[in-house]
């Protein structure tokens, strides 16, 4: 055991510096780069092995785009820090599988997931699930307001449903339904268009994203980025 706890802090130790770019460099102190193993998703038993290595993947190689712990900087690249473990898993499943197909998941994660093999997808989720979440900056008050009446309410006369009622009061994602709260405001307006216009093709959130305008996408999306 004392010799596995070793090997992983050696390959913790090793990329932290020297993989990260300047423009994504965080405070990772490596003592607590791993996640604790009560945070691995119930169901799926994580070996030390593939802890270590999805830990030196985010680090080193994930953490160029995402931050190396799940706090991007640039809009384009979603935050995935304490985002769902399952939610995650699922994605990198559909990546690998190239069935979520906007042109920005084509060419950025179809092939950083295509070499992922199963232990290291969920090794991976349980990483950036156990990360700790940060709120965006938070945008205009009006329209921060406005988005928040969409998510709480919804829009009836456009039957567009509370986004609430799947993501949670606060945002933080329900069972599967992934955590919003924090995310890019960019980045959820473009999965909008996306879900709208079936690039991203999931019949639930097409529903959803048929009855709003651009504004009430934009609204909604700079409610979300500001919440904790
Ligand atoms: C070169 C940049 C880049 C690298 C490196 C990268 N990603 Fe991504 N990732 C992206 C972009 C861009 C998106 C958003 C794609 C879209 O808009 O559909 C994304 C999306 C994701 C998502 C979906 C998030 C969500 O909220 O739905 C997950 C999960 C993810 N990446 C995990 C990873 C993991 C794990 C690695 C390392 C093995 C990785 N990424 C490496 C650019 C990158
Ligand atoms: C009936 C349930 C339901 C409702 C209501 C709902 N969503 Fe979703 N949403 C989902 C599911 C399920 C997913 C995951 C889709 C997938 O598997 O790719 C999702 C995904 C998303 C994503 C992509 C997240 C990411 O990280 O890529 C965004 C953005 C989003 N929803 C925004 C909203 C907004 C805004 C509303 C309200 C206007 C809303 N949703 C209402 C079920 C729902």
């Amino acid at each position: 055991m004392l010799k596995i706890l070793v090997s992983i802090s050696l390959v913790l130790a090793m990329p932290v510096r020297a993989a990260e770019p300047p423009a994504t460099v965080e405070p990772a102190p490596a003592a607590d780069a791993a996640p604790a193993v009560a945070d691995a998703p119930a169901e799926v038993a994580i070996d030390p092995a593939a802890r270590a290595q999805a830990s030196r993947l985010a680090i080193g190689v994930c953490g160029t785009c995402h931050g190396p712990r799940g706090i991007s900087q640039q809009p384009k690249f979603p935050r995935l820090a304490g985002q769902n473990a399952n939610y995650l898993a699922a994605q990198l499943h559909a990546f690998h599988a190239q069935t979520r197909g906007d042109p920005d998941a084509m060419s950025y994660m179809w092939g950083m997931a295509g070499t992922l093999d199963d232990s290291t997808i969920y090794a991976l989720a349980a990483y950036y699930a156990a990360q700790p979440t940060r709120a965006g900056d938070s945008g205009d008050p009006a329209v921060v307001a406005r988005g928040a009446a969409i998510f709480k309410d919804g829009i009836p006369s456009e039957s567009v449903p509370p986004c609430a009622t799947c993501h949670g009061a606060d945002g933080h994602g329900v069972g599967d339904f992934p955590r919003l709260a924090g995310q890019h405001a960019q980045y959820i307006l473009k999965q909008l268009g996306s879900f709208q216009n079936g690039l991203r093709n999931v019949a639930i959130m097409h529903g959803v994203a048929q009855g709003l305008n651009v504004s009430e996408m934009r609204a909604v999306a700079a409610f979300l980025q500001a919440q904790p």
